[in-house]
């Protein structure tokens, strides 16, 4: 597929009143005749303010159409015009000319004059491709590379998470596995996540799409989560960049490529959804982000607040959220400055540009700019990452408003003896993590080391379910470790079930994912269960934290 980028602005139709109408009145009727009680009626203004942005959407969406539109006649007049080979262009005889013009052009007759009516000149904004140049190098500049997508479209919520290669950890797993479980199945269904990896290497572009749906198969198949990729030539060659504002080429090259992959993520998005929130691929959010981010905008809409962004988390672009029918603003203003300055400048730079009076001093201004950039406090969202991908640049900002994260979850599990070949750090043991009464964390975890659970007495386990690593070191994870169980008395068919047995006779039931996660079921053949053990069989460059432990019998 293509994108639309902003051009020329254009009329509406007949029928977008007529879509209006269709929405409005039917509603407007069920107000006249229903006799609400006070929360039915902050139900409906609430619905009302729903509407009211949906349409702005709609209106936003049908400009893209009707521009595709207009292109496609200008195309078929430039086809007609050129099948007539006089070369002249005349006035075209179904112009409704006014009585004094035609008579005007009459006694204008044989000068050049007299032609210039209705030719067949177009002026052409020059926006993204007098901005963006290179675009013309290549008919495929503005394609997509890459496209995972189920193509869900009309939803409330599009949230864009740009993400690129990090030399050292990617926690973008940790960012999805965070967002997903902080929405439930309504949240879910009216969400689109676009994780745009901003990277030409097609290849690294396609494992980390293996890697999303591998973990998330039931969200990719519903088009929850949808990884795009942009063209290699929508790029411009970074080496011939101007070197601004003083910074390094490394910097200027980091901050303009932020500033075009912004542009293409949010003109992609544009059409999917009402509302856009931008996010990064290293964050953490809070439970029911999405309701609430959804209700704090309908809010402001139906109070007739008059708003631009709508800020969830004080750190640089995180948590954004702008109406999709006005992304089109920002993704101008990046295209036309993305040379010069940094993508969170340009946004407060684009609200100055637009509500400030140059005249007045900056107080004002800072008013001016403060009623139309909202900011919700607590905050939404948090970094979790301790490294940016910008080589050496240290990103240690923690936004204050976010509160405290927890960072191990408790749970009852059934009375056992624990022990652990990892070194345990400070107060941090395996016992104390498996009551439920911290974290465990261990230090350098070396091939063969083990965690284990001897149960005091013999358990008929259900599920089991470990979480590794936590908000403040998401890296410490367990990699390459399975889950092992000792059964009291091995099935005679054993070996007919297919299972995996270890040298000393324990069971392999799982490992951990990408995300740190091991959970599941124990086949109840199996019987009473004496051990569960958490096998490692690679050395790592992580301590390990062990944030949660829940092991159901019953
Ligand atoms: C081309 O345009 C001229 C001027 O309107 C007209 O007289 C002529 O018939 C046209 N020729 C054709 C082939 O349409
Ligand atoms: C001009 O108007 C006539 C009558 O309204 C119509 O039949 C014809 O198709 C029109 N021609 C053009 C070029 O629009
Ligand atoms: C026609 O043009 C001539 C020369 O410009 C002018 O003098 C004359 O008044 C015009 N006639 C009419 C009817 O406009
Ligand atoms: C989500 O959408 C599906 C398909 O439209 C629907 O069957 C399901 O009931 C929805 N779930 C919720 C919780 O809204
Ligand atoms: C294996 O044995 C168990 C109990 O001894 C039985 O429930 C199960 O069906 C058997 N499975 C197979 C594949 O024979
Ligand atoms: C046993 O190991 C094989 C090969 O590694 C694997 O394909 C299979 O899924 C494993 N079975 C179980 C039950 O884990
Ligand atoms: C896990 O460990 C085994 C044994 O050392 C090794 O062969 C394998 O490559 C490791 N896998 C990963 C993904 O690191």
């Amino acid at each position: 597929m293509t994108l639309n980028l902003p051009a020329s602005p254009l009329r509406r139709r007949n029928c977008f009143v007529i879509l209006g109408f269709a929405l409005f009145v039917p509603l407007c009727l069920f107000v006249l005749f229903s006799v609400p009680d006070v929360n039915t009626e902050q139900l409906l203004v609430q619905r009302l303010a729903e509407l009211q942005i949906r349409l702005q959407y709609l209106d936003s969406v049908y400009r893209i159409r009707q521009e595709d539109l207009q292109k496609l006649t200008e195309y078929i007049d430039v086809v007609l015009l050129s099948q007539n080979s006089t070369g002249v262009t005349l006035v075209n005889p179904n112009t409704s000319l006014t009585n004094d013009v035609k008579h005007l052009v009459k006694n204008m007759t044989g000068l050049n004059a007299a032609y210039g009516i209705n030719p067949s000149f177009v002026v052409r904004f020059s926006t993204s491709y007098y901005f963006l140049p290179h675009l013309l190098d290549d008919p495929f500049s503005l394609r997509l590379a890459y496209m995972l997508s189920k193509g869900r479209a009309g939803v409330s919520l599009v949230m864009g998470i740009p993400t690129v290669k990090r030399e050292k950890q990617s926690y973008l797993m940790d960012t999805l596995q965070n967002l997903l479980e902080g929405m439930n199945s309504a949240e879910a269904n009216d969400t689109l996540i676009v994780v745009f990896v901003a990277e030409t290497d097609l290849q690294y572009v396609l494992h980390v799409a293996r890697q999303i749906e591998t973990r998330y198969p039931a969200q990719v198949e519903s088009g929850l989560i949808e990884v795009i990729s942009p063209s290699p030539s929508y790029y411009p060659d970074f080496e011939k960049l101007r070197l601004t504002l003083g910074d390094s080429r490394e910097r200027v090259k980091w901050r303009s490529k932020q500033n075009l992959d912004f542009a293409f993520l949010m003109s992609y998005a544009q059409p999917k959804g009402t509302f856009y929130v931008q996010l990064e691929d290293d964050i953490l959010a809070k439970p029911q982000y999405v309701t609430e981010m959804k209700n704090f905008a309908l809010d402001k809409t139906s109070k007739k607040e008059p708003w631009f962004v709508l800020d969830f988390c004080q750190l640089g672009f995180i948590g954004k959220m702008f109406k999709s029918a006005e992304l089109p603003w920002l993704i101008t203003f990046f295209q036309m400055f993305y040379n010069d300055k940094p993508v969170d400048w340009l946004l407060d730079h684009l609200l100055y540009t637009k509500i400030c009076n140059y005249e007045k001093n900056n107080d004002v201004c800072k008013k001016e700019k403060a009623k139309l950039w909202i900011r919700y406090k607590p905050s939404l969202f948090q970094h979790i990452g301790t490294h940016s991908s910008l080589k050496g640049k240290m990103q240690k900002l923690k936004d204050k408003q976010f509160g405290k994260v927890p960072l191990f979850i408790p749970h009852n599990n059934p009375e056992a003896d624990v022990t652990s070949s990892i070194k345990h750090y400070k107060q941090y043991t395996l016992k104390r993590a498996y009551l439920g009464e911290t974290f465990f964390w261990g230090l350098l975890p070396q091939p063969d080391d083990q965690l284990t659970f001897t149960f005091s007495s013999p358990v008929l386990l259900k599920r089991y379910y470990f979480r590794s690593g936590n908000a403040d070191h998401p890296a410490d994870k367990f990699y390459n470790t399975t889950v092992e169980v000792l059964p009291v008395e091995m099935p005679r068919n054993i070996t007919k079930l297919a299972y995996n047995l270890t040298s000393d006779g324990y069971v392999l039931v799982g490992k951990f994912d990408s995300v740190g996660i091991a959970s599941g079921v124990v086949d109840e053949v199996l019987g009473k269960i004496r051990t569960l053990r958490l096998y490692i069989h690679s050395d790592s460059d992580n301590w390990a934290i062990l944030s949660e432990i829940h092991i159901q019998d019953e």
